[in-house]
């Protein structure tokens, strides 16, 4: 793929940071090395010395002086190589992408970011010029309305429903167009496409996955790039998971975004974002220039979690009901939860069980259907 042409001029211009370069090196240089290069602050002078995180499992994740030193100083700005190495087999294993062995310029590449926002709307900067037609389903994310607009594109609704972006919508939005014209200068045919796969913001709506495949068709057919903004995706709740757009990226064309926020922590600030070689080193070229790295502290500590958990531990850290009427709910800061249950609850006249009841020298659990949940929250929250 020609993706000089997707570059909007800023983007097009960035060139890569010396010192940022340095700092890659030095990255992955021997501990003994002395570096007289880029300007890192001697960290023997910062106040802090180690620390240690106990993991909700018992676990512990403990950062030494060495490592105090390591998360307190500048890092490279493609995210922490630990950290990167072991996403990239995690998407490789999720995924498995076409791009991801190949030789070609199109090749799979990540980089870390501060939140899958970041990710988001350093894209659209490299990729959307004043006046561009930017596809997307409506409504839709705030943040990305929020990052998208103040660019000056028009923005094209595609039609969709509770399956997703709907691909004969797609297709008769496309036919404004006529896909000879693509490549010829000045075309106003939309080069960007972007979607959420999965537990759509606000709609709740997941794509199916023949329309994934119709719509990378279409996308093929106007050479469009495809911005997959999955934060959701490790919260579906059907088994499989449905295969996603980068499943499916035999050219290249395909960006995207993972985030942490929902899964791990929301204050860590940890997203990636995935796609073809040439356009994640865009992304971190303005990386470079702006936040110059992801905080190099919560990476070394999600790194951290993750190489003890291993990818199945990653995997089975959150767990929802197959099947049945019923949901187990731990309530933390409540003492007695039969107080909450014979009281509060049934003030307002919700009944359920508590564990207190069934048995009465366990922790403080609540246990009621699924429909009654969300009352149950509401309940739980100003105690
Ligand atoms: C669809 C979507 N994309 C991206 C984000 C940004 O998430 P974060 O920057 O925390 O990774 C959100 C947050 O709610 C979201 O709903």
């Amino acid at each position: 793929m020609n993706y000089a042409r997707f570059l909007t001029a800023v983007s097009a211009a960035r060139k890569p940071s010396p010192i940022r370069i340095l700092t890659d090196i030095q990255q992955r240089s021997p501990p003994s090395m002395i570096s007289l290069a880029a300007g890192a602050p001697n960290p023997n002078t910062f106040p802090f010395h180690s620390c240690s995180f106990q993991v909700k499992n018992g676990d512990m994740i403990t950062f030494d002086e060495t490592m105090m030193k390591r998360a307190l100083q500048y890092s490279a700005s493609s995210g922490i190589p630990e950290l990167l190495t072991w996403m990239k087999a995690l998407q490789k294993y999720l995924h498995n992408p076409p791009t991801a062995n190949s030789a070609e310029k199109g090749q799979m590449d990540m980089c870390v970011t501060t939140g899958s926002q970041e990710g988001l709307c350093k894209v659209f900067e490299m990729l959307v010029n004043p006046g561009d037609n930017v596809l997307l389903d409506a409504p839709t994310y705030s943040g990305t309305l929020a990052a998208l607009q103040p660019l000056g594109c028009n923005l094209i609704n595609v039609p969709s429903d509770q399956h997703g972006m709907i691909p004969d919508g797609l297709k008769e939005v496309l036919s404004r167009w006529d896909p000879a014209d693509v490549h010829k200068p000045h075309s106003t045919v939309p080069r960007v496409l972007y979607t959420i796969p999965n537990g759509g913001n606000p709609t709740g709506a997941s794509m199916i996955t023949q329309r994934k495949r119709d719509i990378y068709e279409l996308a093929r057919q106007y050479d469009l790039l495809i911005i997959e903004d999955d934060p959701y995706y490790f919260l579906q709740f059907d088994k499989p998971w449905a295969p996603t757009f980068l499943s499916m990226d035999v050219d290249g064309r395909i960006i995207r975004t993972d985030s942490f926020s929902k899964i791990l922590s929301s204050g860590l600030r940890i997203g990636f974002v995935t796609g073809p070689k040439p356009l994640v080193d865009r992304v971190v070229l303005h990386i470079q220039a702006s936040t110059m790295h992801t905080s190099t502290f919560p990476q070394l500590m999600v790194s951290q979690l993750l190489h003890g958990w291993g990818q199945e531990g990653f995997l089975n850290h959150w767990h929802t009901p197959a099947a049945g009427m019923f949901l187990w709910i731990k309530v933390k800061g409540v003492a007695d939860t039969q107080k909450l249950i014979m009281e509060k609850a049934m003030e307002k006249e919700v009944g359920t069980h508590t564990q207190s009841i069934l048995y009465p020298t366990g922790p403080p659990v609540l246990w009621a259907p699924p429909q009654l949940t969300h009352t149950l929250t509401k309940l739980i929250q100003p105690v």
